[in-house]
């Protein structure tokens, strides 16, 4: 599935004493394409996760469109859009995201389960062995190291078989060996054919990306060349 996003801009406006206005993405077009890794690098605050937000259709641009195959996602009304996004996204959020009360097979099972999809046993092994979580299926989140549950979260965004994956800052906090793990991982989601973009401001990652953008004060610029001195 390649995503082409066209003009797409966000404006916000900050509520408080004083309204103002605040463009957390500027105008811009970019394109997104199944078996690649695409980083986007860029500070705290410099509008990275309110692009991934409108590439996932989680919310509506300022202006501009965003097409999946030629699809415009914002064309759909609400539940065509849901409905596309649990069958053909997966969302790895920032943070901790699973929930407490439920063991790692669990989490993992959740989103399946909530489009009433059954995911063969043989199918969950093998997401478990791809994270190394297999050991860990009966634990629950409390019990896992940071790393763990970072790789729980990539493995929920799997398991759906989606073809697109959006990542937000998925190695924050983490030490180097899973950073590293992690980036592997996503990198070699990707050359199985799905579209991964993550935004991070990790600069281990353009070791494994196979495209990078820098976002800058909301500003999206692509590298043209990919080298080691990025972020
Ligand atoms: N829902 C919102 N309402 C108002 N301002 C927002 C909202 N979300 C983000 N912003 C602002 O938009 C800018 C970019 O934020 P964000 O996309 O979260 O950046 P990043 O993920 O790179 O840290 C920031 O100035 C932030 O305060
Ligand atoms: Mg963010």
């Amino acid at each position: 599935m390649n995503i082409i996003a066209e003009n797409i801009s966000k404006s916000y406006i900050k509520k408080g004493r004083k309204k103002r206005q605040v463009t957390a993405v500027k105008t811009t077009s970019a394109e997104f394409d199944s078996g690649k890794l695409t980083v986007i690098f860029g500070r705290s605050g410099s509008g990275k996760t309110t692009l991934l937000n409108i590439l996932s259709g989680l919310i509506k641009p300022t202006s501009g469109s965003v097409k999946y195959e030629n699809k415009d996602i914002f064309t759909l009304n609400d539940g065509e859009l849901s409905k596309f996004r649990a069958e053909n996204i997966g969302y790895i959020p920032q943070g901790q995201s699973s929930l407490g009360a439920l063991t790692v097979l669990e989490n993992l099972l959740l989103p399946a389960a909530l489009i009433g999809k059954i995911i063969p046993d043989n199918e969950v092994e093998e997401i478990l062995k791809t994270v190394g979580l297999e050991n860990l299926k009966d634990a629950y989140p409390n019990e896992l190291s940071g790393g763990e549950l970072r790789r729980l979260a990539i493995a929920r965004a799997l398991v759906n078989k989606p073809s697109v994956i959006f990542a937000d800052e998925p190695t924050n906090d983490l030490d180097d060996e899973n950073t590293q793990m992690i980036f592997e991982l996503l990198k070699k989601t990707a050359e199985q054919g799905t579209a991964v973009i993550a935004v991070t401001h990790d600069s281990t990652a353009a070791d494994f990306a196979h495209k990078i953008y820098r976002m800058d004060a909301g500003v999206l610029t692509k590298q043209e060349g990919i080298k080691r001195e990025i972020a």
